[in-house]
């Protein structure tokens, strides 16, 4: 299945970011993950929208081809952070190329509940009318303490969190496949 992974951090080192970078590696054969920073996104401007930026009509022809969306993104001050929330405004405008996309999420953060305020808000947002995403029901994957989950070389390697990513992703997968009947 062709996704698009949105990555929520702009941090360069971000943990994230490497959990996404994880996921497109050991899913390969079962996901082709396009990775997407939000980093050179504009702020949304009602007034752009009808002609957005080249970097916005790259993103959302992007999204708009993807079988489905992954959204990898930690919790900024308990909601998403702000640039996340500024794809999804671009993308709930003119062509709206979220409507009925698929969409899973996993979120890290270094607190101890994983992101789970993120992740709440992050449900509504999809399912506003102008986005209308459909969400992966019944599986939330909150990562907490993110920073003791890689070994020395820097790979992922919380066993737990990586058996239940396999779940998570076969689950996806077969749950967009009904979608898509
Ligand atoms: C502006 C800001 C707000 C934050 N708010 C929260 C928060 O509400 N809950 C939380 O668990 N962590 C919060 N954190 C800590 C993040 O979990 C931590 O910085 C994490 O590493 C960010 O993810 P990243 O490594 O992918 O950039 C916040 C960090 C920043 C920079």
């Amino acid at each position: 299945m062709q996704i698009v992974t949105i990555v929520g951090s702009l941090r360069k080192d971000s943990y994230n970011k490497r959990i996404a970078l994880f996921m497109q590696e050991r899913y390969r054969g079962k996901l082709d993950m396009d990775i997407l920073y939000l980093n050179n996104l504009p702020l949304f401007n009602v007034d752009m929208e009808d002609d957005p930026p080249e970097a916005v009509k790259e993103f959302k022809e992007k999204i708009r081809n993807a079988e489905g969306i992954l959204i990898v993104s930690p919790e900024y001050n308990h909601s998403i952070p702000g640039g996340l929330k500024n794809a999804l405004d671009w993308c709930s405008r003119g062509d709206r190329v979220l409507v009925k996309k698929p969409v899973f999420m996993v979120g890290a953060s270094d607190g101890n509940v994983g992101t789970a305020r993120m992740q709440g808000q992050l449900h509504q947002i999809l399912n506003a009318p102008g986005v209308a995403a459909l969400t992966l029901p019944g599986n939330h994957v909150l990562i907490p303490n993110v920073q003791n989950d890689f070994d020395e070389s820097g790979d992922y390697a919380n066993q737990r969190t990586i058996k239940y990513l396999d779940k998570v992703v076969d689950g996806f997968l077969a749950w967009s496949k009904q979608i898509y009947c």
